[in-house]
């Protein structure tokens, strides 16, 4: 008895400290639903609650390329993309994409992280005359920017033709980045990729290769953000046909057929199937561009962890009725 009274006098100067902590604790946070869409379908839908978990609707892709393709998937990107859940989990409906530091047999320091494209059989396109919308609600890690040199989170698409040639012919195909934000900025990317890279500088083609065509624009992170693309072809005509960037339902920039002036490069991206990927890639030219001097990422103040990752609450298509 005696020592148990003692126990709590002893407790006692500690109380205000842990009451002040259960009162300041994280609230439960409420993630949004998909806003609705008047007049569009959801034609696919990803809220990462089906019993098979992440392999129900999508692929991992492993390693450093594609099979046989262009090494460090053609970006640069340093990391080994396992399906490991120290890189790629589920939990509480969310997926969380995290990037690992690892020491390899000699001690040296590498990379590893998740990469996930859309199961084949899942790709879609825009109707002509319609409209389609493809979105998701992200969380991006909110590590410093220090922390986050070289960490590349992206949710986009690419051109599906470039899977039936065997992983091959971009930036020909056709890519969408929905979403790209390096390096620990408040910012996103939003550009298209198309026509011919020929590896020359200056820059190339209808889309200005290898930088893309499109605009960027400021976010917060570690919040729940929807970043979304509509495709709008209801002009019915190629060149007023345009891809609108939606922030937290808000249209923030757009790009036309008649800006990317080519009407074969414009096909691919607006009228043929695309799959979605979602990936945090770590180091390679687009995280080196965006430092003075294109600076080699990561560095070594780069941490690895769930603060410099990538959360997905759901993901979804929509094709107007
Ligand atoms: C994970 O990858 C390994 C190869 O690295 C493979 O053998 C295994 O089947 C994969 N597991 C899943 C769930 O995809
Ligand atoms: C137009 O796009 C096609 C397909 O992407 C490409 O092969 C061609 O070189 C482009 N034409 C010009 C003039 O850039």
């Amino acid at each position: 008895m005696t020592g148990t009274i003692s126990t709590y006098v002893s407790l006692l100067p500690l109380l205000p400290s842990i009451f002040s902590t259960l009162v300041n604790s994280t609230p439960i946070e409420r993630r949004a639903e998909p806003a609705t869409k008047p007049g569009f379908n959801r034609v696919w839908y990803e809220d990462w609650g089906h019993k098979n978990g992440i392999t129900h609707n999508w692929v991992f892709d492993l390693g450093t390329s594609y099979p046989g393709q262009v090494a460090q998937w053609g970006t640069g990107e340093i990391q080994s993309y396992t399906n490991k859940t120290e890189n790629i989990k589920i939990v509480d409906k969310v997926l969380w994409i995290t990037p690992k530091k690892v020491k390899d047999a000699k001690g040296k320091t590498g990379w590893t992280s998740g990469r996930l494209e859309t199961r084949r059989g899942s790709q879609w396109a825009c109707a002509d005359g319609k409209k389609m919308i493809v979105e998701a609600s992200i969380k991006l890690g909110s590590a410093s920017v220090q922390q986050q040199k070289g960490i590349w989170p992206a949710f986009w698409m690419l051109g599906d033709v470039f899977r039936g040639q065997g992983y091959k012919g971009w930036p020909e195909v056709g890519e969408i980045d929905i979403m790209e934000s390096v390096n620990g900025l408040r910012q996103t990317w939003g550009l298209v990729h198309c026509g011919m890279y020929d590896g020359q500088i200056p820059v190339r083609g209808p889309c200005n290769e290898p930088d893309g065509k499109g605009g960027y624009n400021g976010i917060g992170r570690g919040l729940w953000i929807t970043y979304g693309v509509e495709i709008d072809r209801s002009s019915k005509n190629w060149k007023t046909e345009k891809i609108t960037w939606i922030i937290n339902g808000v249209r923030k920039h757009s790009i036309t057929g008649s800006q990317i002036n080519n009407a074969t490069a414009w096909d691919f991206l607006a009228h043929k199937k695309m799959f979605i990927l979602l990936n945090v890639a770590v180091g390679g030219g687009f995280p080196n561009g965006v430092e003075p001097g294109d600076a080699l990422t990561p560095f070594a103040t780069t941490i690895d962890g769930d603060s410099v990752g990538m959360q997905v609450d759901w993901v979804g298509v929509w094709q107007q009725a």
